[in-house]
């Protein structure tokens, strides 16, 4: 290992596994079909054989990112959990993120472990709330975007208006490699683009029984295209034309530099137009880069191990109830067992027990690279922006946090539950799972949780009572808006009507409003004081 030879072979291999890696999340609306859509891209990669095995459907078995008994009533996930796979010569990490927008704090987080996204988009409603909001983070992060219309085997709008709605309302340029042949509810198969829009080629779908395996696929040439299906396949390639004219036609750095997104029509539900999604990915997502430092540096790939945390999740399943934070590790060659460094506090972090998580599977990892997602179990002290390192130190930023809307206060309901409240309220706290703010006129017994969206107090109040065994009581608070301060300005916001002053636990000083109005009308009386805005990725 230490002669120079060997040396320069390690890090031969290490950059391969890098360049081979492809990591992506998929942003969605609720019911756009993200869970069907994982499913079909483990179909393909023959994870599994028949679709259903995951996908939580009547009769099957729930869907394996499912893990709370809340979720499965509302048939949401809140959990983050991650999907690899082979697929032809490179190696799929598709991280989970959470299915509402209660959770868009959550999703966040992941999006800063992923190095690229698929926006998923239902062909019959295009953009919506959901996929707007997480679009912008993913923008935010300068993250590379392919985009999927999925259910094209459905009736819905006109393929080149969603386009326009992408253009529209987004910004983004939308360049598709695949055109449908046929209308949306009659999808026969895509029109593969080539350069200034030439219909290339014409791959066509055959469906199987409900969907359950991988839909054949035949290829035709243009002219075969045409004659098989005339005036659907006409319509597809002047659409392309139309494209090329206005300059929609894929170009690698734009798509690199987040101004345009490819574009796929597809039906996860047909397993159309999947394989076409994972070629996409391999051929034109990015493999895993360096990351910023605190500092202003960067940590190449190939250099000694290093990690961020972007998750930490404790009881997931109520068969282990251990906590276990998630890392994407960002350089070098990781293996189970090895010593690591936590950045926050120096201490060694020993990774004896390290796992691939993907809902109730859990297998034991040894061996994991740059792009991959590692869940460490036990780590107690690790939370979400932790760096976890080897060799030579490094501190990746913090992941900075969103502007809560939602205010309560909580308290145990009996007094002699006390101390357990307070260790939950830390553990939650440190998982991220609200945020926790504190000031000396309401003492600790009754702290004020902070969220982006209500469902996240139910989390903590099922949670108190099934991992804590603690009976706790929300009160809502009547503040609507939250502004960073300072210790200067606090004293004098903390005398006006309609605002109280809170210290986060990250050490941030929050001021909270009643409403709007009352913002603007102290900031036009008193324009001295500190208030900015909390943005998610501004902060
Ligand atoms: P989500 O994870 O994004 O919330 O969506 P999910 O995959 O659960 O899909 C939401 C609904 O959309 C499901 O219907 C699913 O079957 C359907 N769906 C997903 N992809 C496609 C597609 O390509 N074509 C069509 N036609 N439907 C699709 P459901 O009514 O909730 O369940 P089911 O009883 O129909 O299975």
């Amino acid at each position: 290992m230490n002669s120079p030879v060997a040396g320069a072979a390690t890090s031969a291999r290490l950059a391969e596994e890098v360049a081979r890696r492809r990591t992506f999340a998929v942003i969605s609306h609720p019911d756009a079909g993200k869970s069907t859509l994982t499913e079909a891209l483990a179909l393909h990669a023959k994870m599994i054989s028949e679709a259903g095995a995951i996908h939580g459907k009547a009769g099957r078995k729930s869907t394996v990112s499912d893990w709370m008994e809340m979720e499965k009533a509302r048939g949401i996930s809140v959990s983050s959990t991650a999907l690899q796979f082979e697929y032809g010569e490179c190696v799929i990490n598709l991280v989970d993120t959470p299915g509402h927008s209660d959770f868009s704090e959550d999703t966040y987080r992941v999006l800063t472990a992923v190095d690229a996204a698929v926006m998923l988009i239902d062909a019959a409603k295009g953009l919506e709330p959901q996929t707007l909001k997480l679009f912008q983070v993913a923008r935010d992060r300068g993250i590379p975007v392919i985009t999927v219309i999925n259910k094209w085997d459905r009736p819905g709008r006109a393929p080149l208006e969603l386009l326009d709605e992408i253009l529209d309302r987004i910004g983004l340029t939308p360049t598709p490699l695949f055109l449908p042949v046929g209308i949306a509810g009659d999808f026969r198969g895509l029109l593969r683009r080539g350069e200034e829009g030439a219909a290339t080629e014409y791959i066509h779908f055959t469906r199987t029984a409900g969907g359950a395996t991988i839909a054949p696929e035949e290829h035709y040439t243009a002219e075969q295209a045409l004659e098989r299906e005339g005036e659907a396949w006409e319509t597809a390639a002047e659409e392309s034309e139309l494209l090329s004219a206005a300059g929609q036609d894929h170009d690698q750095e734009m798509f690199l530099a987040g101004q345009t997104s490819p574009v796929i029509y597809a039906s996860a539900m047909l397993n159309f137009g999947v394989k076409q999604i994972l070629d996409t990915l391999i051929e034109l997502a990015p493999a895993p880069r360096a990351r910023k430092t605190v500092g202003g540096g960067e940590r190449e790939t190939t250099e000694p191990f290093s990690a961020v945390i972007f998750k930490v999740q404790a009881g997931m399943d109520t068969a282990h109830r251990d906590r276990l934070a998630f890392m994407r590790i960002v350089s070098g060659e990781f293996e189970r067992g090895m010593v690591v460094t936590h950045a926050q506090t120096g201490r060694p972090f020993a990774t004896k027990y390290a796992l691939t998580v993907f809902g109730r599977e859990r297998s034991t990892v040894d061996t994991a690279y740059p792009g991959d997602v590692v869940g460490l179990v036990n780590a107690t002290a690790l939370a979400p922006g932790h760096t976890l390192f080897v060799d030579k130190k490094v501190e990746f930023p913090p992941i900075p946090s969103f502007a809560p809307e939602h205010f309560a206060t909580l308290r145990a309901k009996t007094a002699d539950k006390y101390k357990q409240f307070r260790k939950a309220i830390d553990q939650l706290d440190s998982e991220g799972v609200v945020q926790v703010l504190r000031n000396d006129v309401r003492g600790d017994a009754s702290p004020v949780l902070a969220a982006v969206g209500p469902m996240q107090f139910e989390v903590v109040t099922a949670r108190m009572q099934g991992e804590y065994n603690v009976e706790t009581q929300l009160d809502h608070l009547p503040f609507q808006l939250a502004r960073r301060t300072d210790a200067e300005s606090a004293a004098e916001l903390a005398r006006q009507r309609g605002v109280e002053v809170f210290t986060r636990t990250d050490g941030a000083i929050l001021a909270l409003f009643s409403d709007k109005w009352r913002l603007q009308y102290i900031q036009k009386e008193l324009p001295k004081l500190t208030l900015e805005p909390l943005v998610a990725g501004a902060e």
